[in-house]
């Protein structure tokens, strides 16, 4: 399963990155903004800061909604690096344009996936990701990764190679649960992914373990 951080800031993809398990980022309007990054000028040279820190996997989400905006913004991006994955909302000009760059070989990550449907309207169109938000799901009381599940069956059944990106991730049993489901990715924020790490006996027996050793060497 791959791993991607779902931020904009560049020192938590360092940090990622510097363990050694990153294999992408994925950013949205809402998480540059959060950076500060505005204008397009900047946001453009975060993308590109971004993909000096990382090897693949970046995705850089469009603005446009309608289907020939959505396809000049994806080009441009596109155009950045070829690490850059065209991030596009799943509405009706957006599979259009999924469909478009699917022709042309430049990667695209269907976004705000909430539904299994959704999830076959992208694969169809060729996306090389979808994005099912399964914490805002979970937010409003329903089973997000119930949609992990279905969307799982579904491309298995007709052999789509689109890949299930699991985003919208709240913590660890999150990733956990969307590996034992098959998702070929999950992205998170640093902390999720950081709380893999934690088990109260893996610290009570490392302490164990430094305390003995001390001990025997009469330290
Ligand atoms: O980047 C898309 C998604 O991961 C957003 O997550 O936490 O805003 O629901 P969140």
């Amino acid at each position: 399963m791959k791993f991607f951080i779902d931020t904009a800031n560049l020192d938590q993809i360092r940090e990622a990155h510097d363990l050694g398990i990153l294999d992408g980022v994925t950013t949205n309007p809402s998480l540059m903004a959060k950076e500060g990054i505005t204008g397009q000028e900047n946001v453009i040279n975060h993308y590109k800061a971004i993909c000096d820190i990382v090897e693949d996997n970046v995705s850089a989400e469009v603005i446009a909604t309608t289907f020939d905006e959505i396809v000049k913004e994806g080009e441009a991006l596109a155009a950045l690096n070829p690490k850059i994955v065209v991030k596009v909302p799943m509405i009706k000009d957006g599979v259009k344009a999924i469909k478009y760059f699917s022709s042309k070989g430049i990667k695209t990550n269907c976004t705000l996936i909430f539904s299994a449907g959704q999830a076959l309207l992208a694969a169809k169109a060729g996306a090389t990701y979808v994005s099912p938000f399964l914490g805002r799901l979970d937010d409003i009381s329903s089973d997000g990764l119930a949609l992990i599940e279905d969307i799982r069956t579904i491309f298995d059944n007709y052999g789509y190679e689109t890949q299930i990106l699991a985003a919208s991730i709240r913590g660890p049993l999150h990733i956990v649960n969307c590996a034992k489901l098959g998702a070929d990715v999950i992205t998170a924020p640093l902390a999720a992914i950081a709380g893999l790490l934690k088990h109260p006996l893996t610290d009570s027996g490392l302490a164990t373990f430094l305390a003995d050793h001390a001990k025997a060497a009469g330290k």
